[in-house]
């Protein structure tokens, strides 16, 4: 049988694969401007996201969520599981890579206002995203049940009880048969993976359907761009799975020079600890207003951010255009990250009721 004489010839395995899978398909126009830095966060953190479920796989194998045995299993995992503390520590520092990729990339989608019409429900799907992200984040801290582990559950007990019915699931009475420590520990490998993977689908949909939001000249305004481009989807999954490769490097060489901490067995009711660098700036606020804050300050933080397509509804996407938004999103920031600075030089102080 004659084959067909192509420009670009393809192996054989290649052509294979090309029939059953489609893969072509894969290489649709996407703009240019899609492949670089501010606009591939996104790509970063779902690759991120895929160390993440690899690591926590195999951690999962040796970890027992029950709270006599949790630090115990913590210790065995470090000390004598083959590559257990290595594979711990980079599971450790992806979600803190994760973390701040997150972040850059909803400010990157705000500064550039690609959250207007036709993509405001992405903007929802995304904030949806970021509550699972920092509920991954929680949980993971509590799990290893040191003494910072502790606090944090004690701290999370006194925030279900300020938001009442909404915090029962939190609260050790909601199942007696199981422990909170348990019940937390399902909440960061089924619920919250499970939640992740429907608004990721929904996302990337949504992604797909609009196309990356245009680029930012002072006329530009929010449209479809699906479909056009000077570039290939294609070049834009290689970039992402390079940069994927750099976020495991990272993680790799941090690990290595500082492995995951693990602190001592908690001790109930002492306060000796502080949160990671994601919760630490709601100390400020906790110490002046108590146990409310926690529960009241995302909630507020979350409004706003929900508030943003509502408020913001010119077309128009240059900054210039947008100055008196963007102006308070930075003051609530700088806000933040000053608590952040003065919480962290802070003694600790206990403010646990
Ligand atoms: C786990 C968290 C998240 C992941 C994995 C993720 C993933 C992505 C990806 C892959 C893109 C394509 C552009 C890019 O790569 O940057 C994107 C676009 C987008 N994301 Fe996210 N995202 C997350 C969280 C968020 C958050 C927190 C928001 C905002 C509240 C958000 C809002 C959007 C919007 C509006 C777009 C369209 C941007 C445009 O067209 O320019 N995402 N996201």
């Amino acid at each position: 049988m004659a084959t067909s004489v192509q420009s670009a010839p393809r192996s054989r395995i290649g052509q294979w694969l090309d029939e059953r899978l489609g893969l072509r398909g894969i290489a649709y126009p996407v703009p240019e401007h899609a492949n670089s830095l501010p606009y591939i966060l996104g790509g970063i953190t779902l690759t991120g996201f895929v160390i993440l479920f690899v690591t926590g796989i195999y951690l999962a194998q040796f970890y027992h969520p029950e709270p006599a045995d949790a630090h115990q299993s913590v210790v065995f995992l470090i000390t004598g599981v083959p590559l257990g503390d290595l594979v711990r520590s980079i599971h450790f520092w992806t979600a803190q890579i994760v973390t701040v990729t997150v972040l850059l990339h909803m400010l990157r989608v705000l500064f550039t206002g690609a959250y207007k019409r036709p993509r405001e429900i992405n903007w929802y799907v995304g904030l949806g995203l970021l509550a699972v992200t920092l509920g991954l984040v929680f949980t993971g801290s509590v799990l290893k049940f040191d003494q910072e582990g502790l606090e944090a559950l004690q701290h999370n007990k006194e925030a279900a009880e300020v938001i009442g019915a909404l915090g029962a699931w939190f609260s050790p009475e909601f199942s007696r048969s199981v422990p909170l420590l348990t019940r937390l520990f399902n909440g960061h490998i089924t619920i919250l993976p499970l939640l992740f993977g429907l608004l990721i689908a929904g996302h990337i949909f949504l992604i797909k359907q609009h196309g990356i939001s245009p680029k930012v000249t002072p006329d530009a305004t929010a449209r479809s761009t699906a479909g056009e481009g000077d570039s290939h989807f294609s070049v834009h999954l290689l970039r992402m799975i390079g940069f994927g490769l750099i976020v495991f490097s990272l993680a790799l060489v941090l690990s290595l020079i500082f492995p995951a901490p693990l602190g001592q067995p908690g001790v109930a009711g002492a306060e000796v600890t502080k949160p990671g660098w994601m919760f630490i700036w709601l100390f400020p606020t906790e110490a002046a207003l108590g146990a409310r804050a926690l529960a009241i300050v995302p909630v507020v933080l979350g409004g706003l951010l929900a508030l943003v397509p509502m408020i913001d509804r010119s077309p128009y996407l240059s900054p210039a255009r947008r100055k008196g938004l963007l102006i308070v999103a930075g003051l609530i920031l700088i806000v933040i990250v000053a608590s952040g600075i003065y919480a962290a030089l802070q003694p600790v102080s206990a403010h646990l009721e």
